[in-house]
């Protein structure tokens, strides 16, 4: 089995809770318990405690342990491992360990589960809150509450209950539901291998029995690649990058885009240290090493997607924080944000929301600063666009750390961020990143002939939109022009179904008619669009969002009077108007503002339909013209950037 394998077979749990909770002891015993001690172990520790006159303690086994670790640098002393029947167990964290807070919240040590630890005598504690919130902010979803020192209270159910009843209600609003509740004492072994006997009342498992219930975190081979690219190193002419897979798999022949820089290249080999057969993939996990088939220039710091399920790129990151450090983390202060091996200035920009950790309690007032211990909902802006996930979605790239001075001042999860390519002056979602295609609108131009463009037809209802835009529409594809109609009825049979004829509706209407024809005129194609769109601001919003992504636009007014609309009346619509049946129709209980500079006016009460598709088509041949957009960018290179 390969060390990976290994390493997934294992369940890393955290034992947190207050410092005096017996949390030495539990773990002294686990590993007593579960014969997990170097042989004779043990006996020298009992020896020793004799010699000294003390009393043997399990948590002397564990300080032993430690001790020796440390001895050996090539042991990592923050990982201590056991085993039961079922399989292996490391506890990511040492009793007493400094760092544990930061260890947790950094990743250095991620939990698939968590014992939360209370002394039974002491009750819940502020720290055992803050733990339960730590918790909770950080996913871990099999957690097990141990009620510990069962014994100094006279294996009591009642004040057994007092405690689960209280930690229930606060973990509740957190979203932490323990799995179990036990009732144990680590001191005297009750409830941790063995049911105890002293408290017959307990139907809860032992504490081993309920890891063992436990399933292992699935696997991150199967997650969205995300390769944190460490460092380059030359060997001759070639270079090899040196990176760590931190979710996904990693082939041979695999396109690779480096984020934040979307530089692409394919993978040319996976680099093997020492195997005899050449590596063709890798896994999370692994550290890999390897060559492209194209020099790209590759940093450390970027992160390596496939082209598929990127990461999300931005300078705005939302996020939970938590914050550790004594010197409060102020609005509009700058530190260091580290997320893998990326390091970018980042500056605190919004505190939307302050959480006492142990209180759960909101502060009420607006906040400018957060103090140690608090958690917070925030805003930060970094200077450099930055490649990141969601936190729920990879774990890995979802989280960093806040630097202050030269330390750790707090980390922070990233939550909210879209995974879009859309794009609107009124985002509401922030983290959102604009995708650049690597078809340019050059290249479509190429393809089709003309540019893309978007041909707003308005008028009142029987006017002639829709009669002209088909025409122009069959026009323009004679002449091997690529156009398409967007129609209003049409519209709304799909795009804008849930949509009525309110003011505000139809707004709605014509901002999802406009952003739709911007991004058909995006893919080179010749819209046309056929609504009555009564309201001048509704369309002169269509006109800047178009000109803002650089598609030529024009706005034709389809006027014919309401008088001579109505006598056409095509769908029978104006006399059902004029009966009461239709409320709010256009032109008769709904105003209609015409343009007040349209680009071409056509009355068709006056021109015949051949007339105004004439028009129509010399408008549009203008518009989309392929030389005069080519021409303008050669006179200007920056215009369509
Ligand atoms: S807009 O005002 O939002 O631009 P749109 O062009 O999409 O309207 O839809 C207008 C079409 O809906 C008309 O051609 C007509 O068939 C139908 N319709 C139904 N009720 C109304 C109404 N109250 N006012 C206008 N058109 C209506």
């Amino acid at each position: 089995m390969s060390s990976t394998e290994l390493e997934n077979q294992r369940l890393k749990i955290v034992i947190v809770g207050h410092v005096d909770h017996g949390k030495s002891t539990l773990i002294g015993r686990l590993f007593y318990d579960t014969n997990s001690l170097p042989d004779g172990k043990v006996e020298s520790i009992r020896k020793a405690c004799e010699a000294e006159g003390m009393e043997f303690e399990y948590a002397f086994l564990l300080d032993a342990l430690l001790e020796e670790q440390e001895q050996n640098i090539t042991i990592d002393t923050t990982q201590i491992h056991f085993r039961t029947a079922r399989r292996n167990y490391v506890i990511i964290d040492a009793p007493g360990h400094k760092e544990f807070l930061k260890n947790m919240i950094t990743g250095a040590a991620s939990a698939d589960a968590a014992i939360l630890l209370i002394d039974a005598h002491e009750g819940v504690q502020e720290q055992s809150r803050r733990h339960g919130y730590l918790l909770s902010l950080l996913g871990v979803k099999q957690v097990i509450v141990a009620v510990n020192k069962m014994d100094l209270i006279g294996f009591s159910e009642e004040k057994f209950e007092a405690i689960r009843k209280e930690y229930t209600e606060f973990l509740r609003p957190l979203g932490v539901h323990p799995s179990h509740f036990i009732p144990i004492s680590a001191k005297h072994g009750h409830n941790i291998i063995k049911p105890s006997v002293e408290m017959p009342w307990n139907h809860e498992p032992t504490i081993l029995n309920a890891l063992d219930s436990f399933s292992l975190p699935p696997s991150r081979d199967n997650l969205p690649l995300r390769l944190t690219v460490q460092d380059i190193y030359r060997f001759d002419e070639r270079r090899i990058i040196a990176g760590r897979i931190e979710a996904g798999t990693l082939s041979v022949g695999d396109e690779l885009i480096f984020w934040p820089d979307r530089k692409r290249s394919k993978v040319k080999s996976i680099e093997a240290w020492s195997a005899a057969s050449p590596v063709t993939q890798s896994s999370a996990g692994r550290s890999v090493a390897l060559t492209l088939t194209e020099q790209i220039f590759v940093e450390r710091g970027q992160i390596a997607s496939h082209t598929k399920d990127t990461p999300v790129e931005g300078r705005e990151i939302n996020a939970r924080l938590f914050w550790l450090s004594d010197e409060p983390l102020r609005l509009e202060s700058t530190h260091t944000l580290k997320l893998g091996t990326q390091s970018v200035e980042a500056r605190l920009v919004k505190i939307n929301r302050v959480i006492d950790s142990s209180t759960l309690n909101s502060a009420t007032e607006a906040r400018s600063e957060i103090v140690k211990n608090e958690a917070a909902e925030i805003v930060l802006r970094t200077r450099r666009p930055l490649a990141f996930d969601n936190h729920n979605v990879i774990t890995e790239t979802g989280r960093f750390v806040l630097i202050q001075g030269s330390r750790i001042g707090g980390g922070g999860i990233i939550h909210n961020a879209v995974y879009s390519d859309v794009k609107s002056d009124a985002v509401k979602s922030e983290n959102l990143s604009w995708n650049i295609s690597e078809v340019t609108s050059e290249d479509r131009i190429g393809y089709f002939i003309h540019r893309g463009a978007v041909i707003w037809l308005t008028g009142l209802s029987g006017s002639g939109k829709s009669t002209l835009s088909t025409a122009l529409e069959a026009s323009l594809f004679k002449r091997g022009h690529a156009a398409f109609v967007l129609d209003g009825d049409n519209l709304r049979h799909g795009l804008c179904a849930n949509l009525g004829f309110s003011d505000e509706d139809r707004t709605e209407n014509i901002r999802r008619a406009g952003e739709a024809a911007k991004l058909l005129a995006d893919s080179g194609l010749i819209v046309i669009t056929a609504l009555i769109s009564p309201f001048a601001k509704d369309r002169d919003k269509v006109r800047e969002i178009c000109s803002n992504g650089g598609i030529p636009f024009a706005e034709i007014f389809v006027n014919a009077p309401l008088a001579v609309c109505e006598q056409r009346d095509p769908k029978n619509l104006y006399a059902k108007a004029r009966k009461g049946e239709i409320k709010g129709f256009t032109g008769i209980d709904s105003p209609y503002e015409p343009p007040q500079k349209p680009e071409l006016e056509l009355p068709t009460d006056q021109l015949t339909k051949e007339e105004c598709l004439t028009r129509l088509l010399d408008l549009t041949q203008n518009l989309s013209q392929a030389e005069d957009s080519t021409r303008a960018e050669e006179i200007n290179p920056e215009s369509s950037i």
